[in-house]
C-alpha cells in the first residue's frame, strides 16, 4: 500500500515534469534539440508553416505523419527518416486532450472502421454512392478508394497523374464518381464498373480546380482556387470554359454549390470573403459580401429547400443564403 502510494507520488511527479517540457516545447521559439533538428528546420517549412508540428501526436500519429511527407516526397533522405521520426515522436508529444464523453441512450448504431491500404493516404472527401458503396479520396498518395461496406470489399485505383492530390469528390446521378486533381491540374471521371480513369485536362497548367458541382452528368463546373476562376467542363466533347471570378486571379475561389438553377461558390481570399452566384443560362455574376468576413469558405452545401449553406473556418461561423423566391426563379435579365 505504503509503496504503491510512493510510485503513484513518483509517476505524478514525472508527469508534470514531462508536461512541463513539452509545454515548454510548444511555446519555445528555439526548435528542440537532437541531431535531426537542422534537418528540421530546413525540410519542414517548405510546403506549409512548420509551427503546424505543434499540434503533437501520439507516436502512432507521427508514423503516419511521417509517411505522409514521405508520399509527398519531402525532402528527407532516406535513411534520415526513421531519426526524424524520433526526433517528431520526441519534440513533440501529443497535447492534452480532452477525453471523450461516451454517453447512452436508446439509439442503437454499428459503427464499423475499415483500414484504407496505403499508409498515410489521408483520406478526404468521402462520398456514399447510390449502389451502397462509399468513394474517397486519397489526397497524399494519389489515390481513389471504393469500398464495398456488405464484404469490405476495397478496390484503389492510382491517378495516371503523379501528385495529382485528388480532392473534391462528386458523383452523380448514375453513380459515377468526379474528382477534382488539385495538383495536376485535371478533373477525372472514374468508371464505377471497371475502374478506370479518364481524366480531362484543363487548358491552364497553373489551374488546380478545388471542388467540384454538377449541373448535369455531362457538366462539370470547378472552382479554380489558384487562378480565380470559375469553369465548366463539358464531359461530352472534353471543351472547357472559364470565367474570372469578380474578385479577380487572387480570390481563391474554394466552396461550390448547384442550386436554384445557379452556381454558387465564395472567393475565400477577397476581403471579405463573397458568395458569389453565376447563371449558366446568362452569363452573369452577382455577388454579396458576407457578413463578418466569412474568412475561409472551404465546403458548401444545399438545404432541402435549395438554400445554399457554408462554414468560415477563421470567423467561426456557418451561414445560410436564403435565395427569394422572385430572384430564385427569374433567369432573365
Ligand atoms: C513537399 C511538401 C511538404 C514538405 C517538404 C513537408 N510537408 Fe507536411 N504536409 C504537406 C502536405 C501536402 C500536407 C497536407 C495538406 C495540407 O493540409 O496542406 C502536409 C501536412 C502536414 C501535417 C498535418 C498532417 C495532418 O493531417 O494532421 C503535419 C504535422 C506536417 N505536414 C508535418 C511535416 C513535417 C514534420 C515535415 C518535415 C519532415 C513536413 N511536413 C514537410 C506537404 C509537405
Amino acid at each position: 500500500m505504503f509503496k504503491t502510494r510512493i510510485f503513484a507520488g513518483a509517476a505524478l511527479a514525472i508527469a508534470i515534469i514531462a508536461n512541463a517540457a513539452a509545454h515548454a516545447q510548444y511555446t519555445a521559439k528555439e526548435w528542440p534539440d537532437g541531431p535531426m533538428k537542422q534537418r528540421f528546420v530546413s525540410i519542414c517549412g517548405g510546403c506549409h508553416d512548420i509551427n503546424r508540428v505543434r499540434v503533437g501526436y501520439t507516436p502512432e500519429g507521427w508514423l503516419t505523419v511521417t509517411r505522409m511527407m514521405q508520399n509527398m516526397a519531402a525532402p528527407v533522405p532516406a535513411e534520415e527518416w526513421p531519426a526524424m521520426t524520433e526526433y517528431l515522436i520526441k519534440s513533440f508529444p501529443e497535447r492534452a486532450r480532452p477525453v471523450a464523453a461516451i454517453l447512452p441512450g436508446p439509439a442503437k448504431v454499428n459503427i464499423k472502421m475499415w483500414d484504407v491500404p496505403t499508409l498515410g493516404s489521408r483520406p478526404h472527401d468521402p462520398r456514399a454512392a447510390k449502389d451502397g458503396s462509399i468513394w474517397w479520396t486519397g489526397q497524399l498518395v494519389n489515390k481513389l478508394g471504393r469500398l464495398d461496406p456488405k464484404s469490405g470489399a476495397i478496390k484503389l485505383i492510382t491517378s495516371p497523374t503523379p501528385n495529382s492530390r485528388p480532392y473534391g469528390l462528386m458523383i452523380d446521378s448514375k453513380g459515377t464518381p468526379w474528382i477534382a486533381e488539385f495538383g495536376a491540374p485535371k478533373i477525372a471521371r472514374i468508371d464505377p464498373q471497371t475502374m478506370q480513369f479518364k481524366e480531362y485536362t484543363l487548358p491552364s497548367p497553373a489551374a488546380r480546380p478545388r471542388r467540384l458541382a454538377l449541373t448535369d452528368d455531362n457538366t462539370i463546373w470547378y472552382t479554380d482556387f489558384a487562378r480565380g476562376y470559375l469553369g465548366r467542363l463539358d464531359v461530352k466533347t472534353g471543351e472547357v470554359k472559364e470565367w474570372p471570378s469578380p474578385s479577380g486571379p487572387k480570390s481563391e475561389p474554394y466552396g461550390i454549390v448547384f442550386t436554384k438553377g445557379a452556381l454558387w461558390y465564395a472567393e475565400t481570399a477577397a476581403k471579405p470573403n463573397t458568395i458569389v452566384r453565376f447563371d449558366p443560362k446568362t452569363g452573369h455574376f452577382q455577388s454579396w459580401a458576407i457578413p463578418g468576413g466569412g474568412d475561409i469558405v472551404r465546403n458548401m452545401d444545399v438545404t432541402r429547400d435549395g438554400n445554399p449553406v457554408f462554414a468560415g473556418s477563421l470567423t467561426n461561423q456557418v451561414g445560410l443564403v436564403e435565395v427569394a423566391q422572385e430572384h430564385a426563379a427569374s433567369t432573365q435579365y
